[in-house]
């Protein structure tokens, strides 16, 4: 079996193009949905993720703005701008790029923005939501794994899957995702005994690891759906998943390529938010 390629880029294009012409709607109302990026500190990737944050925004007609403080910003001083964020009535996005530095407390920030603002997903509040199954901000890679998955109609109910990987921003929160559309739902992470046991029994594997080409093809079962949610560089500067797609892709049914893979979603499934966020989050 050769996989089919779940082309995360072309999609992402398809969903903008649906939202562009939502925004010319909203916008001929008088209501242009608008982002705001904060960027505390120098760190290079965030700053590449925060530019195509920007630049996605542009490109579907929704406006934004990236406010960048410097790495010695105080937690006050942070807190201070997201309390200004929140009672400003033009903003109604607002993503705080983590990492943070050291001296500043992640969740207290993530805390302290407006659940209905919080177009990232993390609040308590909405991650609460979410798992009640509510309408609310999904966390946006998540999102985007699961509306990859239905753009090609895989079945979720009742099926098995595994998850390697349990962080706040992805691991997590794409278990919840599934499992409310009915999956049988498995973790595994770095202290899993026998992780192969696990993802030779999955139906949908999705690998949010963080390491380089570290998923074989012996660790698929043949026909699965391989979700490769790995972002990483190479010494020669290429990007590259946590799974061999090479070999994968000869065992699975489909699979995600790195890059345009999730990567693009992501940053589509943030501009949705936002977009729900100036329609205003209604919380019942
Ligand atoms: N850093 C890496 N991924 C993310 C994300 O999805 N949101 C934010 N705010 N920071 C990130």
């Amino acid at each position: 079996m050769v996989a089919e390629i779940i082309n995360g880029k072309d999609l992402a294009q398809q969903i903008k193009d649906n939202m562009k012409n939502e925004v010319t709607e909203l916008s001929k109302k008088g209501l242009v949905p608008h982002l705001t990026v904060v960027l505390v500190g120098n760190d290079p990737a965030s700053r590449s993720y925060v530019n195509g944050k920007k630049k996605a925004s542009a490109a579907t007609g929704i406006s934004s703005e990236i406010i960048e403080l410097p790495e010695s910003t105080s937690e006050k001083e942070l807190l201070d701008t997201i309390s200004t964020l929140n009672n400003s009535s033009a903003v109604h996005g607002i993503l705080v790029q983590l990492p943070l530095p050291e001296h500043i407390a992640e969740q207290k920030v993530i805390e302290h923005i407006d659940p209905k603002k919080d177009v990232d997903g993390f609040h308590p509040v909405n991650i609460g939501r979410m798992m009640a199954g509510k309408d609310t901000f999904l966390p946006c890679t998540p999102f985007g794994i699961v509306t990859m998955l239905k753009s090609k109609n895989i079945p979720i109910a009742g099926q098995h899957v595994v998850i390697i990987g349990r962080s706040n921003i992805v691991g997590k929160p794409v278990g919840q995702l599934l499992l409310n559309e009915s999956a049988t739902v498995t973790y595994c992470h770095s202290k899993t005994k026998d992780l192969k046991k696990f993802t030779k029994m999955a139906d949908i594997l999705i690998v949010a690891i963080g390491k380089a080409n570290v998923i074989s093809a012996d660790f698929i079962k043949p026909g699965a759906a391989v979700i490769d949610v790995g972002v990483n560089r190479l010494d020669n500067g290429s990007l590259t998943g946590d799974v061999e797609f090479e070999e994968a892709k000869e065992v699975a049914s489909y699979i995600t390529p790195v890059p345009k893979g999730v990567g693009p979603m992501t940053i589509t499934m943030l501009l949705q938010n936002t977009i729900k966020a100036a329609k205003g989050l209604k919380l019942q």
